[in-house]
């Protein structure tokens, strides 16, 4: 398989580090868990710190991971297998592919940037989550902090369908020392 840019990256480290704590709260503490998919999930941090939430609960959900980084699949493969956690990976463009399947909760982490070379492609992949969830589906986003894409998220969401906002607000990321935005949006 060619490599990707990600691959020199991950090949050697646990690049992104953790999980945000505003990413944890969230999958610690939301009561309707559900299946998840995590679109750009890289080795997986988010993708792991999900399905642990989801195994304590005990309830069968699963996560799927997509990403077109192997190296950073197959990381997350050992280590769920390790944990004996239910996640499955695919290898895919997140842009082409043809969501299938049914997602309770869709996650897209460090995934938008809305730079102007990036407006395109960005704006129709959050069109593509927000026609793919259903009634009551959440979308869980986290960029780095910027009004001007804050407001833009907001705006092409709005757009397209009515959401009830769980969160919008900003955590840390003490491993970039930097301030991410998370935006976290039920569709009604
Ligand atoms: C900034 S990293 C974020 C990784 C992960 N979401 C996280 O926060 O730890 C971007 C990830 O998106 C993946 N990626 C970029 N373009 C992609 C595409 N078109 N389809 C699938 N994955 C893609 C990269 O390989 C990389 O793993």
């Amino acid at each position: 398989m060619a490599p990707v840019p990600y691959d020199i990256y991950y090949q050697d480290e646990n690049y992104f580090g953790d999980p945000y704590p505003g990413l944890r709260d969230f999958f610690d503490t939301y009561p309707h868990k559900g299946h998840v998919l995590d679109l750009g999930c890289g080795q997986g941090r988010d993708s792991l710190h999900s399905a642990r939430t989801l195994h304590s609960a005990r309830q069968g959900f699963t996560v799927t991971g997509i990403d077109i980084s192997q190296v950073g699949l197959d990381q997350l493969s050992a280590l769920a297998r390790s944990e004996e956690l239910d996640v499955m990976v695919l290898h895919a463009d997140i842009h082409s592919w043809d969501m299938q399947g049914d997602y309770d909760i869709i996650l897209l982490d460090s995934m938008l940037h809305f730079n102007r070379k990036d407006i395109p492609v960005e704006t129709a992949l959050v069109r593509k989550v927000a026609d793919k969830l259903g009634s009551g589906g959440i979308l869980v986003n986290f960029m780095i902090a910027g009004a001007r894409r804050e407001k833009y998220l907001k705006k092409i969401l709005d757009e397209q369908c009515p959401w009830n906002v769980l969160y919008d607000d900003y955590t840390d990321y003490p491993d970039f020392n930097a301030t991410y935005h998370r935006y976290i949006a039920q569709k009604v």
